[in-house]
């Protein structure tokens, strides 16, 4: 059966990483995937993580099986983090949380419950978008859509092609919003914007689903909440899928979440039965060990602290590459404008490099850059910054 196959193009992201660790080439750079180097170029553990993993092994006494949903302190921790411990949704008891393998995860419970209960209902993604979102939604059979989000002539984001798009979106289908840190543009909409969004989805009647893989690594805990939380208003319905990836450093535990906030605890606990359906028909019940990380962490007053510490450090290093960068290509006579990357948040920037120059820095130069022309900021260090800067000007 199989001899009849062709070959499957490599994964846009993870195929690229692949090839980068089969490149011999001394001084290779990576800015593909969106992993966080230090400045030594190393994805560390973070301390936090380290403490908290010893608990675990101290403390750990069976490994049994998780809930479907997995863990309930680890669920009321992540809503805690979302809204705020006092927030109306909490208070109210009308969200539910489950545990699942990576924010992917938490996006394919979250496609299966849509096309499960909904299934004429269609997802509306950002042009552009993470490379990865057409491919879940495709995968679970939801349709997908998209509107204009970023304009590449001004570098900004096209807010009014934006609502114009959504304006027309019918009235039951459902549109993905990055939380924060947009993947691959680097540019959200500002606190009113959010809530003009927020008011034209609810007169709409259009599902808000909230990819939030980057909370933490653009303003701020908080801050980067801001969006998700101009929504959060009573009665509001929404999903949210969250991954602690980048934010706890877990990339290879795969530890994120789906919370499903209904307009009532009653409509919440019938939609979070069938959440809970799709998920014992695709992974069963969540792997414990990142899950338990990040509730060790956020439980403890002392191991948040530090964590919300190395969280800020993470983040204030990826923002003096922003800057470093931009100073280093202006030293090197570039003469093109790019001080928009200095503005731009979390991880993530548009180079606004053409296919044909993002071929010829990996074929030239070792430069590893994904063919969109999204930058990985978070792969740049002080020591790669010279090299990387002297190349994009060799193929600008
Ligand atoms: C990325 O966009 O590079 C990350 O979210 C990693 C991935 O899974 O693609």
């Amino acid at each position: 059966m199989f001899d009849v196959l062709d070959q499957a193009p490599p994964d846009a992201i993870l195929g690229l990483n692949e090839q980068f660790k089969a490149d011999p080439r001394p001084g290779k750079i990576n800015l593909g995937v969106g992993v966080y180097k230090d400045a030594q170029n190393q994805t560390p553990v973070l301390e936090s993580v380290k403490t908290a993993e010893s608990r675990i092994l101290e403390t750990e006494k069976s490994k049994g099986y998780l809930a479907i949903p997995g863990s309930v302190e680890y669920g009321e921790l992540v809503r805690a983090l979302l809204f705020g411990h006092e927030h109306e949704i909490l208070q109210a008891n009308r969200a539910a949380t489950a545990h699942t393998p990576g924010g992917t995860g938490a996006l394919r419970v979250a496609a299966d419950f849509l096309k499960r209960k909904f299934p004429g209902t269609s997802i509306w993604l950002s042009d552009p978008t993470w490379a990865n979102h057409k491919a879940i939604f495709g995968a679970a059979g939801v349709a997908t859509q998209s509107y204009p989000y970023y304009d590449h002539a001004t570098k900004s984001l096209d807010f009014d092609a934006m609502t114009a798009a959504l304006r027309e979106a019918p009235a039951g289908d459902a549109v993905l919003l990055h939380g924060c840190c947009h993947n691959p543009s680097g540019k959200d909409p500002n606190a009113e914007q959010w809530a003009a969004l927020a008011e034209l989805l609810t007169e709409r009647g259009l599902l808000p689903v909230f990819d939030f893989a980057y909370q933490g690594f653009g303003d701020g805990l908080t801050e980067d909440a801001t969006g998700l939380r101009a929504f959060a208003t009573p009665g509001r319905e929404m999903l949210v899928c969250s991954s602690f990836s980048k934010n706890f450093g877990l990339y290879n535990e795969r530890v994120g979440a789906l919370t499903i906030v209904g307009a009532d605890a009653g409509a919440t606990e019938r939609a979070f039965s069938h959440v809970k359906i799709s998920i014992r028909a695709n992974y069963s019940n969540p792997p414990a060990h990142g899950g338990a990380v990040v509730q060790t962490i956020l439980a403890d007053t002392e191991l948040r602290a530090q964590w919300e510490a190395e969280l800020a450090a993470m983040r204030g290093r990826i923002n003096e590459m922003r800057s470093r960068f931009v100073e280093t290509l202006a030293a090197k006579g570039v003469s093109q404008d790019f001080s928009f990357i200095a503005e731009q948040k979390g991880m993530f920037s548009f180079s606004g490099l053409n296919p044909d120059q993002v071929q010829r820095l990996r074929d030239e130069h070792a430069i590893y850059i994904v063919g969109s022309g999204r930058i990985n900021v978070a792969g740049m260090t002080p020591e790669n910054m010279g090299p990387l800067c002297d190349a994009i000007a060799a193929v600008l």
